[in-house]
């Protein structure tokens, strides 16, 4: 909970330093309350905003205020993230939003995933011996996809918003127009990546001071390039970021790097619209992201596997109950590895892998006391075919709608390259694909031919956004970033909740475990009790303790409440209710 007193406190020395008067409306309730044990989500009646950034979290939220749906106030959101936290908020990358609407009892979901370029071909990261080319396939031109958020922040509002485009953007102007107060987190997060920054003069000029010094808290980080960006697409529409000025920069700063993203490419990028994966889990449904995402097969698939165990006896983050989850999570990704890709390329068993059938095959293996070496799991046979980060965000109103947008550049900073005169990164989402079956990509994570890389296709995705119904109710919204963590966090949060009984700010904060079956190895957050670490190890699992894992921003309701819980693990993030 340190995380919100800081931000808290960061917040009011910031709006002091930088002159900025920061007015936390009387609706936002502080979450780092605590009341007896338990921590106390923020609350709200009319709508609730959960971001990572309290910035947009509040342009969001007066988009709610003013009347606008949770489809409204999530594309003032996403581009407000793009401009107050460049790491991960973009125009240049892509993601999934889940929408949910109660009155047409409905939950569809956006696709505006990154595509590959149309010249990009199977070896395309491969040297001359063959090997798989890390540098090239995370920090070129090369490793830029198509980027899709602009189309799916278009295709969101058209469909299902209530207010115009420029309405929507004109937060995010402002905001990169007349600058906002530097936190500790931005500020170190460009300390951080200098290095990858600095080698490239178009991401010198826009995230250094002239002299090559570092913005620090307090000071005034303002976007020139970026606000004009902003308001060409604003003024001409989306068209204009595919077809108009901007689709040129970009192009141009491809021609000047050797990269492959042509006018054709930008012109023909479309977002999709799909069914989201469907399952349930003690009577409550569960919709999360189909492919090209892998993440809603594989949470439904894990879901699938545990029911058949009774977890809450068994008890919240008790060894009983983390090794079952790692033995579930491991059998998952190994399925990962073989059968999910595009499925505009490859046939995917999605009903198969996410049937109850198919489950209690996988169930039967796993060992009540013991963990299965991963080396002697394989991906399963469901049955045959049917014919370093992210951000995530939730928001539902009053008229019965819930977003669950998770969107990315891939890593912090993307490829750290920013397209000269349009003030924007690159993503480096290309590392996504599997370039050489065999080798782990970014994220450790293994693939082969389902995920290989082909012309204008989507690069396999772990992100989840999610959205948890009960009786045709939302009930809980919620997602992360974490690359191959995104499956197993939001697992973890729908499990507190549903399983365990955590209120949504204690279920987001609780420790995490994550397995994903390569390599071998159980890891931790902070915050497990020694003798369970020590009953895992003894049931056969290599448990390592690492730094913390996503950064899931979620929301609950019930009987007509709606209840916050920003994820502690980002000091900026913030929960706000109406
Ligand atoms: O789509 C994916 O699964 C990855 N590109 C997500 C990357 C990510 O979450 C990094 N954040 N911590």
């Amino acid at each position: 909970m340190d995380g919100r007193f800081f931000q808290l406190s960061c917040t009011k020395i910031m709006a002091m330093a930088g002159g900025v008067l920061l007015l936390l409306s009387q609706t936002v309730y502080s979450a780092a309350i605590l009341e007896g044990q338990r921590m106390h989500p923020v609350e709200g009646k009319n709508g609730m905003v959960v971001t990572s950034h309290f910035l947009a979290t509040q342009s969001a939220q007066e988009v709610l205020e003013k009347g606008g749906n949770a489809i409204d106030a999530a594309v003032t959101a996403a581009f407000s993230l793009a401009v107050t936290q460049p790491r991960s908020g973009n125009i240049g990358g892509g993601g999934f939003m889940l929408i949910s609407s109660e009155k047409k009892n409905e939950v569809v979901a956006i696709d505006y995933r990154e595509k590959a370029p149309g010249k990009a071909t199977v070896d395309m990261f491969l040297d001359k011996d063959g090997n798989a080319d890390k540098i090239v396939s995370r920090f070129s031109h090369l490793a830029a996809g198509v980027p899709g958020t602009v189309a799916g922040l278009g295709m969101a509002l058209e469909q299902y918003g209530t207010i115009s485009l420029e309405e929507a953007m004109a937060p995010a102007i402002k905001l990169a127009e007349e600058g906002f107060a530097v936190t500790p987190r931005f500020s170190n997060g460009l300390k951080k990546r200098e290095k990858r920054l600095k080698k490239w003069d178009s991401s010198k000029r826009i995230f250094y001071k002239p002299d090559g010094s570092y913005y620090e808290p307090g000071d005034l980080f303002v976007q020139k390039d970026l606000a004009a960006t902003l308001k060409r697409i604003s003024q001409n529409g989306i068209k204009e970021f595919y077809e108009g000025k901007t689709a040129e920069l970009l192009v141009a700063e491809m021609a000047k790097h050797g990269g492959l993203i042509t006018m054709e490419d930008m012109k023909n990028y479309s977002p999709e619209l799909r069914t989201p994966v469907h399952g349930n889990y003690r009577g409550y449904d569960i919709y999360s992201m189909s492919p090209p995402s892998s993440g809603g097969t594989h949470v439904v698939q894990i879901l699938n596997i545990l029911e058949g165990y009774p977890i809450s006896e068994y008890g919240h983050n008790s060894a009983q109950t983390i090794h079952l989850m790692a033995e579930a999570m491991k059998r998952a990704y190994a399925d990962r590895s073989l059968y999910l890709g595009d499925e505009d390329f490859v046939k995917i068993p999605l009903k198969g892998l996410t049937s109850k059938t198919y489950a209690a095959s996988l169930r039967e293996k796993i060992d009540i006391n013991k963990a299965t070496p991963s080396s002697t799991i394989s991906p399963g046979k469901p049955l045959p075919y049917e014919s370093n980060e992210t951000t995530h965000f939730s928001i539902v109103d009053k008229f019965g709608n819930a977003v669950s947008n998770t969107y990315t550049i891939n890593f912090s900073y993307g490829s750290g390259i920013i397209v000269e005169g349009a003030g924007f990164l690159l993503n480096n989402e290309m590392d996504d694909f599997s370039a050489k079956p065999g080798v782990p990509n970014a994220y450790g994570l293994l693939g082969g031919e389902a995920n290989k890389v082909e012309p204008n296709k989507r690069m396999l995705s772990s992100m989840s956004p999610t959205i948890v119904k009960k009786g045709g109710k939302n009930f809980l919204v919620t997602g992360s970033p974490g690359g191959s963590r995104i499956i197993t966090t939001t697992l973890q949060v729908i499990m507190n909740v549903i399983d365990h009984g955590l209120n949504i700010q204690s279920a987001v904060a609780a420790s995490r475990i994550h397995h994903q079956w390569m390599p071998d190895q159980l890891r931790v957050e902070e915050g497990l009790s020694p003798d369970t670490v020590k009953k895992l190890q003894e049931m056969g699992h290599e448990v390592k303790t690492k730094s913390a894992m996503g950064a899931i921003q979620s929301i609950m309701i019930r009987d007509g409440v709606m209840y916050g819980g920003a994820d502690p693990r980002r000091s900026t993030g913030l929960a706000a209710g109406l």
